[in-house]
């Protein structure tokens, strides 16, 4: 039996989602080794540095040191686990369904280390229905025969947003584990019982929210843990898509959608989150899992009209952000645009699906020349978007100086706080396109233009934004 307090985890893959499982688990006082294929990542968490950035990561790393271990080699790690966390990407094919190379991959890997005990496989990468039993039929063709039927499967959907990684992990809504297995979800129970008790002392930085519940702990079948994840992000990603969709009736009426959504998210069935107007929304989860779920339902030769309009609104809202530059603009060969913001949301350098990038590509198409600014992610864009020539600027004065425009297209802190008096003064013509919403006060001789929104001089005074309260990403 496994000690009672302290389990022995091992973590399948050091992105974003098993970085911060492995180093939240190790705060809670599990022994944890994060393993993964990419030696680079695992020798710089070796050296104590982060491969990615996540605000409060290293600060937890280090104060867990001693309980981590890194490594790419699974003998080094799997025999010794009680539960084994499965974090791999599962990235999307051309054709919408999520490649599930890397899930086999790191099964058939686990398979050969089990160790003839009870161990627990969770799989907290987002997989389609079904994907539970596949892992099991892999780990029963895999495992050494003496060990059949000494583990258990079981699905425990991820649910926390990069940028608050850490707040969501330590304080989480629910829990969802989905498992045949009463005896897996029973050690997984044990693996999460100091957050479902809330008995740990918060770590420097991530404090307890005021009058936090505990979170609740939610069991289901296998195949509904894994619905759960598909259906959840499903349904943030309407609710965003409805805001953008009203947004542009908005427009036509001289209407305002801030004031729109503040006026209805007080509705408690409604709510304000992700009720948010902009560029649309992007990130690693929201166009894979929505297009994920419209190609499972295709396999079933059953259409989802509902999610299949909120991915073709999305798509819109990005291609509405160069044409509002259009309408000032005209043609854009050969005018300057500074692109403040590639990240597709702010803290965080991730840039999967930014619509930076399709913004920046059109650009492109157009003939406009665009010069750039990330607080973090230049040197990521640098590696993954080579393909796209754009000038990099230091700081954001130096990217809008000399602009024919100004495109805001991730709310960094940063870019709130900017002396925007300044920095549009040393334009070369004052027209800021702020796709997110959030800029309240500019000169009055600057053309401000948002998503859904009347002129902001004529609207009804609005509280400030908070940084990242139009953020809409998983
Ligand atoms: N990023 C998010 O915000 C988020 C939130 C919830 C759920 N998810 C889901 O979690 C999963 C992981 O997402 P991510 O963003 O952390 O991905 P990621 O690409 O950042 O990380 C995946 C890691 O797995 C490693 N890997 C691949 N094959 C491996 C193998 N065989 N053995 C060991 N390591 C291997 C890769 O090298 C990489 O470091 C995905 O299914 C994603 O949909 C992500």
């Amino acid at each position: 039996m496994p000690n009672t307090e302290s389990l022995n985890v091992a973590v399948v893959g050091t992105g974003y989602v098993g970085l911060g499982t492995a180093v939240m688990l190790a705060y809670l006082g599990h022994h944890v080794t994060g393993i993964d294929i990419d030696e680079r990542k695992i020798e710089m968490l070796r050296r104590g540095e982060l491969p990615i950035y996540e605000p409060g990561l290293a600060d937890l790393l280090h104060a867990s040191e001693s309980r981590l271990t890194w490594t790419s080699d699974y003998a080094a790690a799997i025999p010794e686990a009680d539960v084994i966390i499965v974090c791999v990407g599962t990235p999307p094919l051309p054709n919408g369904h999520p490649n599930l190379r890397y899930i086999a991959e790191a099964a058939r890997s686990v398979a050969q280390n089990l160790n003839g005990k009870f161990q627990v496989i969770v799989n907290k990468s987002t997989v389609p229905v079904g994907t539970g039993d596949w892992v099991t039929r892999i780990l029963e063709d895999n495992a050494p025969d003496y060990h059949a039927n000494r583990y258990a499967v079981v699905s425990n959907p991820e649910f926390l947003r990069e940028g608050t990684a850490l707040h969501d992990s330590l304080y989480p809504d629910r829990i969802v584990l989905g498992s045949a297995s009463q005896e897996g979800i029973e050690r997984l129970r044990q693996l999460y019982r100091r957050l479902l008790e809330q008995d740990f002392t918060p770590p420097e930085g991530v404090p307890r929210p005021a009058g936090l519940a505990r979170p609740q702990f939610v069991t289901t079948s296998l195949n509904s843990a894994e619905m759960i994840k598909y259906a959840a992000n499903a349904f943030l990603a309407l609710k965003i898509s409805f805001a953008n969709e009203i947004a542009g009736l908005c427009e036509r009426v001289d209407a305002d959608i801030e004031e729109v959504v503040h006026g209805i998210g007080h509705d408690q069935r409604i709510g304000h989150r992700f009720l948010v107007a902009g560029a649309g929304w992007g990130g690693s989860c929201f166009a894979k899992d929505t297009a994920a779920l419209i190609s499972t339902g295709a396999e079933y030769d059953y259409d989802m009209p509902i999610l299949q309009a909120a991915v073709d609104v999305n798509r819109h809202q990005r291609q509405l952000v160069v044409s509002k530059l259009q309408r000032h603009l005209h043609r854009l060969q050969g005018k300057r645009v500074a692109v403040l913001g590639l990240a597709f949301k702010p803290n965080t350098d991730d840039l999967r699906d930014a619509p930076a990038h399709d913004c920046i590509t059109r650009l492109m198409e157009l003939g406009a020349q665009v010069v750039v600014h990330d607080p973090v992610a230049m040197e990521q864009a640098r590696r993954e978007w080579s393909h796209l020539s754009y000038q990099e600027a230091s700081s954001a004065y130096d990217a809008v100086r000399g602009a024919d425009a100004v495109i805001l297209m991730t709310e960094w802190q940063e870019y709130h706080d900017l002396d925007w008096e300044q920095a549009v003064a040393s334009m070369r013509r004052r027209l800021v396109i702020d796709t997110r919403n959030v800029l309240r006060q500019l000169p009055s001789d600057t053309v401000l233009e948002q998503i859904g929104r009347r002129r902001v001089q004529e609207t009804h005074a609005l509280p400030m934004l908070p940084v990242g309260a139009s953020s809409v990403h998983v």
